[in-house]
């Protein structure tokens, strides 16, 4: 940057400065060193605990949005981003939170990794984030919790349930990584008694991606207690997630008889599959996990199918009918349980920035810890992993609805 450019540039961030000081807002502007002349340094090193001493531009504490907007599962993003906004300017309608404005900052994150990594950097190093909540995939979720733990930076899944995103290689917890929602283990493990119990299924196929953690983990659960209960695996076949003709695993189906096929993956994988296997003639039962939870899941293809969600619009608890009345009039749809975990994580997130009383990722953390938080799915608390103790619900795909089933307990 030429002095004459630097000169200008210096005045105009004054000005804004001074405007900003004269504003409204409840705290003063502080003295803001002169930014150094470089173009911004696009690493800053990762300070062990991060100083709070750096508030973000104006008074405003920004928190980022890290879904996936594009890609292979874009009703994911869509859906998770709509509801913590929803949050954000409800904090802000309310003065929003330590007397700043809440900034909300937007990435995708396309349910990759690599994606995700760049994002994650980006927030941090650049925009100068201390809050993620994201993303929804753990898959995406997993490698922004190893840069969140490194910098110091407090990281909230919404709806990434597969076990490791908060655990560390050791097993120990990830001080800074939370998450929303229950656990594969758990999913998995109500989605199988569910087909044991209730729908009286003896022998299960499992179909699944062995390159997605998420749904790699689900099935595992799933098999676990399928078989601890009496159950039998009768098949069990792998694909990739660029698959597209699945007619040599749906031949191995049809001829295994099941009374039920787990495929516990994204509503993209979902939608294929399950068409495929109507055009085989297979009348088996379908049964998957929260990935189906989509409004572009193929109702008609996945008629007849279960799966475990986390919330269900018709719950008839007051939290949840005031929510979907307000995000209907916000957005003119019926939120999905990604918009509803987004909400319950971003306001989980900033009750823990208010009663920390500070901007600082290391005290929120411990706030975060130690939080009870009545959500619209549910109460939360955390276990000494940071994962919610939640139940989860059973929904299906009946004549182009989708139906509430049951609700279990853990
Ligand atoms: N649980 C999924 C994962 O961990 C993400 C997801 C949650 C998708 C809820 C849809 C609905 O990858």
């Amino acid at each position: 940057m030429s002095k004459r450019i630097f000169l200008i540039v210096s005045v105009l961030v004054l000005a804004s400065l001074i405007l900003a000081a004269c504003a409204p807002a409840a705290t003063p502007a502080p003295a803001v060193e002169e930014p150094a002349a470089e173009e911004p340094a696009a690493e800053e090193p990762a300070a062990e605990e991060p100083a709070a001493e750096e508030p973000a531009a104006a008074g405003a504490l920004k928190i980022a949005i890290l879904a996936p907007l594009s890609g292979s599962v874009p009703t994911f993003g869509v859906s998770t981003r709509d509801g913590a906004l929803l949050a954000i300017k409800e904090w802000n309608a309310k003065g929003g939170v330590l007397g700043m404005q809440i900034e909300p900052v937007v990435e995708d994150s396309q349910c990759e990794a690599d994606p995700s990594v760049n994002a994650a950097n980006k927030v941090i190093d650049q925009d100068g984030v201390h809050y993620i909540v994201g993303e929804v995939c753990s898959k995406a979720s997993i490698p922004i919790s190893e840069i969140a733990q490194e910098k110091g930076v407090v990281q909230i899944s919404p709806t990434s349930t597969n076990e490791t995103v908060t655990l560390k290689a050791d097993g120990t917890t990830k001080e800074y990584v939370f998450r929303a929602c229950f656990i594969d283990p758990f999913q998995g493990k109500v989605g199988a008694k569910f087909a044991l119990d209730n729908l009286g299924a003896k022998n299960a196929f499992i179909l699944f991606d062995q390159g997605n953690d998420y749904v790699r983990g689900l099935a595992e659960a799933f098999e676990a207690t399928f078989t601890e209960n009496g159950g039998t695996i009768v098949g069990k076949e792998t694909y990739t997630s660029s698959d597209t003709d699945f007619s040599a695993i749906l031949a191995k189906v049809s001829e295994a008889k099941p009374d039920i096929v787990y495929l516990p993956d994204y509503y993209n994988i979902i939608n294929l599959v399950t068409a495929q296997a109507k055009e085989k003639g297979i009348t088996a039962p379908f049964m998957g996990g929260d990935g189906w939870d989509s409004a572009d899941l193929d109702r008609a293809a996945a008629d007849g199918g279960y799966y475990t969600n986390h919330y269900s619009d018709q719950d008839t608890r007051q939290i949840v009918q005031d929510w979907v009345k307000n995000y209907q009039a916000e957005y003119g749809s019926v939120p999905d349980a990604l918009a509803t975990l987004a909400y319950d994580a971003t306001n989980l997130l900033i009750a823990a920035i208010e009663s920390a009383g500070v901007d600082d990722p290391a005290k929120v953390k411990d706030s975060l810890a130690a939080i009870s938080w009545e959500g619209v799915s549910g109460t939360i608390t955390y276990d000494e992993f940071h994962n919610p103790i939640k139940a989860a619900v059973i929904l299906q795909v009946k004549d182009g609805e989708i139906v509430y089933v049951a609700t279990v307990a853990p």
